[in-house]
């Protein structure tokens, strides 16, 4: 959208989250509070972004994954306006400057473009969203005259008995005129309860000084839901995992049960997948059609083809193919690309590796710093080398190859095209092609050993 920025407060300490960690870091489904809102903020069609920080400042900096964001300090908080006024380089007069907070992170894009489009049709000073609540404790209240019009926002600790029985209040969340902002911050003062700069008091000065200003009751009172305490974040991750599951269902995929079902907001389904109880799925992951993921598995920035079958286990930044079934119990570390109707069964643990098509690792195995080709049989117990204490080493398996079961492949080795290396075997030199390589002691036996102990 043109001519519109956002600046979003992330300042606050956020005591009651009791925590080391600055408020707005904490996460909802693998993503920070405040990542959500600078992501909405640039969905809806902002053109800057700007965070306000002080407690904590450069751990809030560097904890921040959205890219393309400023940054002011504001080194003591004092008050809401204080904090805008420190990002005052940063306003612009030609245009609107949307003011967010970095712990009400179930705020909507399309929320926010409609309310542009209400403040410009209408041409407001600034417009405000409000929400009915049951109980308004704490919160800012909007003042209507007696023709409903609004007149001014009175903090809880500075209102009246009287005024505090309204249950109309702030949600924090405002469209400004960026010139409008920039006068009404310039005669803001402290006079108040808390000593602070309100922002909220911008909103009368700029009444005052003959502009309109509108206060917009919310649809969906959720979308404004700020977090304060850890109880609350995990209403918001409610609210957010029901949200992003309903989505997932409504373009087909079926979740059977997504009370227990956690999916983060930028993974990608495709139809006729069936996620089964427990899963957790993350980060940048991407999963193709027809697939059966579940139950209880974990994927982390993994890509899956069509038709995957993945059972009760883990896998994070690696690609998988179509048709492969994965589980149960598997591990799979970062950066493996396994191909299509591959076999990774139970309790093998795959690290850094290149898996061809049509190749079988069924049980009890670990494949680490391995190009394996393609129709490989890896036997139960194939164990790949990697370690010599010092450095690891890379193992080549070419096409076809047939690894007998407990077998130690010792790198750096390879294993040449179509042979195959016998039962128990130990192998710490390079086998040609289509060979039988025997790298065990021989078996001898003792004949009358049993009589002569007796
Ligand atoms: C503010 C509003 C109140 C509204 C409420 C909604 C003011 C004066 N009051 O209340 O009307 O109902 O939000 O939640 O604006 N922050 C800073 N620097 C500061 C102070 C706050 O960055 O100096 C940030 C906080 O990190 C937080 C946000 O601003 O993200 C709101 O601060 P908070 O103290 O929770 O709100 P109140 O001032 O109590
Ligand atoms: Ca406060």
């Amino acid at each position: 959208m043109k001519n519109l920025k956002a600046i979003i407060l992330a300042a606050g300490e956020g005591s009651r989250m009791k925590s080391k960690k600055p408020k707005v870091l904490h996460e909802i489904l693998n993503k920070s509070m405040v990542d959500y809102v600078i992501e909405t903020a640039k969905g809806c069609g902002a053109e800057e972004v700007c965070v306000v920080v002080g407690h904590k400042a450069e751990m809030v900096k560097e904890g921040i994954k959205a890219e393309g964001v400023s940054f002011a300090l504001q080194a003591e908080q004092k008050g809401t306006g204080h904090a805008v006024m420190m990002a005052g380089d940063f306003i612009d007069e030609n245009s609107d400057m949307m003011i967010l907070y970095g712990d009400t992170p179930l705020i909507t894009g399309e929320t926010l473009a409609k309310l542009v489009e209400v403040h410009r049709e209408e041409g407001h000073g600034v417009t405000v969203v409000s929400s009915k609540v049951a109980d308004p404790t704490g919160y800012g209240r909007i003042m209507r005259n007696d023709a409903g019009s609004f007149m001014r926002i009175v903090e809880h600790k500075d209102a009246s008995d009287v005024e505090r029985l309204i249950n109309e209040i702030n949600t924090g969340i405002y469209i400004f005129n960026g010139k409008d902002l920039k006068d009404s911050l310039g005669k803001l003062n402290n006079n108040n309860a808390q000593g602070e700069y309100y922002l909220t008091d911008c909103l009368e000065l700029i009444l005052k000084a003959g502009k309109k200003v509108e206060a917009v009751i919310a649809k969906d009172a959720d979308e404004f839901f700020g977090v304060n305490s850890r109880v609350q974040l995990a209403e918001a991750a409610k609210i957010m995992k029901n949200r992003i599951n309903r989505k997932h269902m409504e373009n087909g995929v079926t979740l059977v049960d997504p009370e227990n079902t956690y999916i983060g907001s930028d993974v990608v389904i495709g139809r006729d997948t069936v996620i089964l109880p427990g899963c957790v799925i993350e980060g940048k992951t991407v999963i193709g059609e027809d697939c059966e993921i579940g139950p209880n598995s974990r994927l982390t920035d993994t890509k899956l083809g069509d038709g995957v079958t993945f059972q009760s286990s883990t896998a994070i930044e690696s690609e998988i193919g179509s048709e492969t079934t994965v589980g149960p119990f598997a591990y799979i570390r970062p950066n493996c690309h396994i191909g299509n109707k591959v076999k990774v069964g139970d309790f093998v643990e795959v690290k850094n590796s290149n898996i061809g098509d049509g190749t079988k690792i069924p049980h009890l195995a670990y494949i680490g710093d391995t190009d394996a080709g393609e129709k490989i049989n890896f036997g139960c117990g194939s164990i790949m080398v990697n370690y010599d204490g010092k450095k690891k080493h890379r193992t080549v398996v070419e096409d076809g190859v047939f690894v007998g079961c407990n077998v130690n492949l010792v790198a750096p080795v390879t294993v040449k095209k179509g042979s195959y290396i016998a039962a128990g075997s130990t192998i710490t030199k390079d086998v040609p092609e289509e060979v039988l390589a025997v790298a065990r002691a021989k078996q001898t036996v003792i004949e009358g050993w049993v009589e002569k102990r007796k």
